[in-house]
């Protein structure tokens, strides 16, 4: 049974677990993604600067580009992007918290007039055609019910040229035994993931919406570390959340948060082969 996922859901669940992002995960860095951790790489916060790193130079970006930051958090790679390539930066998010600390964020580094935040649907902008040079998404556009509903808005609003990336979780194959959906359906509801694409539908609908020069980077092994914080926080969060939802502290969807920190490690995994992360790259 796959997971009905509102946007609704997705604000109620950001605005309730930023708190728990900001004191846990973020670390300094204002990353709500998987790091990638590279040959050398230190820790946490400098795998978490890695991802956005790698979207940049996917992207090529320059201080002339208009880029719209698809799902942007609490406005992390946006204010990345402005500071080091002097771009201009447009974040959307659904959460209202999010958008409050973004906005103070761009403040504090006075980039108010290089950065902006909205909130906005990324499926249904209000921008006009080709007003983008490039487009990204960080462990955003999973959150579409229908990827192609936010991939062809986003074919709307670049311009021609213009190029599109996706750090995403994918799907990797959809034959799934009872056991392995169950945990699989238990993590997406659990982070207000309606669904992941497949590597290969995601590609297909690429091509559907008009983009071309599509190519693909499996970041499967970099994200690994990441993945196991991930799931050692949950082993301590998710006693904690379960008595303090339970005692009214917490809502339902922090505890229900830790459940999916467990369970993302099975989906993201080299025996039960799941889903794996990758970065896609096309150009419109
Ligand atoms: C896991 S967070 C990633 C945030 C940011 N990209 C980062 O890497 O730090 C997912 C973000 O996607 C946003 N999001 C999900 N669905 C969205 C939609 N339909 N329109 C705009 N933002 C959306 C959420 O509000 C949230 O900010």
């Amino acid at each position: 049974m796959a997971t009905k996922t509102s946007n609704q859901d997705i604000k109620e669940y950001y605005n309730k677990n930023q708190i728990l992002y900001d004191v846990f995960y973020s670390k300094g860095t204002d990353g709500l993604h998987y790091g990638f951790w590279e040959k050398n790489t230190r820790d946490h916060p400098e795998s978490l600067r890695n991802t956005t790193r790698f979207v940049a130079k996917c992207l090529k970006v320059n201080q002339n580009d208009k880029v719209l930051d698809a799902g942007c958090g609490i406005g992390g790679s946006s204010i990345y992007l402005a500071k080091k390539y002097g771009a201009n930066v447009v974040g959307i998010t659904l959460s209202d918290i999010q958008l409050k600390i973004a906005r103070k964020k761009a403040l504090k580094f006075g980039l108010q007039n290089k950065v902006r935040f909205l909130i906005q649907d990324f499926t249904k902008t209000s921008f006009d055609d080709g007003h983008f040079s490039k487009i990204f998404g960080v462990e955003s556009i999973c959150h579409a019910e229908k990827k192609i509903d936010f991939l062809n808005e986003a074919h709307r609003l670049l311009k021609k040229g213009g190029m599109i990336t996706i750090a995403d979780g994918f799907q990797t194959r959809s034959n799934l035994s009872d056991k392995e959906n169950k945990i699989y359906q238990k993590w997406l509801k659990g982070w207000a993931v309606p669904n992941l694409a497949t590597v290969d539908g995601f590609h297909n609908d690429l091509k559907k919406a008009g983009f071309r020069k599509i190519k693909y980077y499996d970041k499967f092994n970099e994200i690994k570390k990441t993945r196991d914080r991930i799931y050692r926080l949950g082993i301590f969060g998710y006693p904690l959340t379960w008595v303090l939802s339970k005692i009214g502290i917490f809502s339902k969807n922090m505890h229900d948060n830790t459940l999916s920190m467990l369970c993302q490690k099975k989906v993201f995994s080299d025996v039960n082969n799941i889903a794996t992360y990758g970065v896609f790259i096309a150009e419109k």
